[in-house]
């Protein structure tokens, strides 16, 4: 079973780790056999099983519903849930709702956004919940970004998310999320940071990667993502089955060929 210690060890060695998102049981299963490292139960979910144009309708309960299908079907991956939209603005609030997912079988809680997060990151470490914070292209803000753009371009914005990335390991993150940044920046973060630091869009250089499962499976609804790959179609997947591809994913992010300069942005 993968705990917070086998990725810190991952990050001391060198070996780079896999994270897929994931919302039912038998996909829950097939990771399990593909030994993929970590499980998102992303609120991605409100766009790729609710049909939402944004994460932002998905709720507490939710989540909870999906990190207990989860749970029930994988023992082998760290699973990592979403405190989905507005959840987490007061402290009560976020305890309570952390409390809620990590009694649905969640191992790690996370949340999107920078240094105002140290204070409920540290006080739930205190209460033995451990953080993943998300930086970057967090789609929570997507209103106040005003669309789904690159972010961390330009030395202010590069400067700010070091700041924040610091800030909160320095409160107690056990883990980071980075979503489209250039791939200098998250290079810059995850050499900074004690913590392992999971990609998406943020080139080879971070610890682990993490992709939308629909996305690696080929099923996209409208633009793909530059950072996404198909590993169903991909003829190393000679089985041409979802098992094959989150085995190939699993191995090619492991060996360091996924993902390749085409997936990043600089
Ligand atoms: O909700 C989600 O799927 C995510 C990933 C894109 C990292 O946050």
């Amino acid at each position: 079973m993968t705990t917070l210690s086998t990725l810190n060890k991952f990050k001391k060695d060198g070996t780079k780790f896999t994270c897929l998102t994931c919302y039912d049981s038998m996909f829950a299963r097939m990771m399990d056999k593909a030994e993929i490292d970590t499980i998102l139960i992303g609120d991605s979910l409100g766009m790729v099983v609710q049909g939402h144009d944004s994460t932002l309708p998905v709720t507490v309960n939710d989540m909870a519903y999906h990190t207990a299908n989860i749970a029930r079907s994988n023992k082998h991956a760290l699973i990592l849930a979403d405190l989905p939209f507005m959840s987490y603005v007061t402290l009560p609030e976020a305890i309570a709702n952390s409390r809620q997912l990590m009694q649905a079988g969640a191992h790690v809680i996370k949340v999107e956004g920078g240094s105002e997060l140290c204070e409920l990151v540290s006080t739930l470490a205190q209460a033995g919940t451990p953080t993943c914070v998300h930086l970057g292209l967090t789609p929570q803000s997507v209103n106040v970004f005003g669309g789904y753009k690159i972010q961390g371009r330009g030395d202010e914005a590069a400067d700010k998310l070091l700041a924040d990335a610091k800030a909160v390991v320095d409160a107690g993150a056990a883990l980071l999320v980075l979503e489209c940044v250039p791939a200098a920046l998250a290079k810059a973060v995850t050499d900074a940071v004690a913590v392992p630091v999971i990609g998406i869009g943020a080139g080879a250089d971070t610890d682990g990667q993490v992709l939308v499962m629909h996305d690696m499976l080929g099923m996209v609804h409208g633009r793909v993502p530059r950072f996404v790959h198909d590993f169903l179609t991909d003829e190393r997947n000679s089985t041409r089955s979802i098992e094959g591809a989150f085995a190939l994913y699993q191995q090619s992010v492991r060996e360091g060929s996924f993902p390749t300069e085409q997936h990043q942005f600089n």
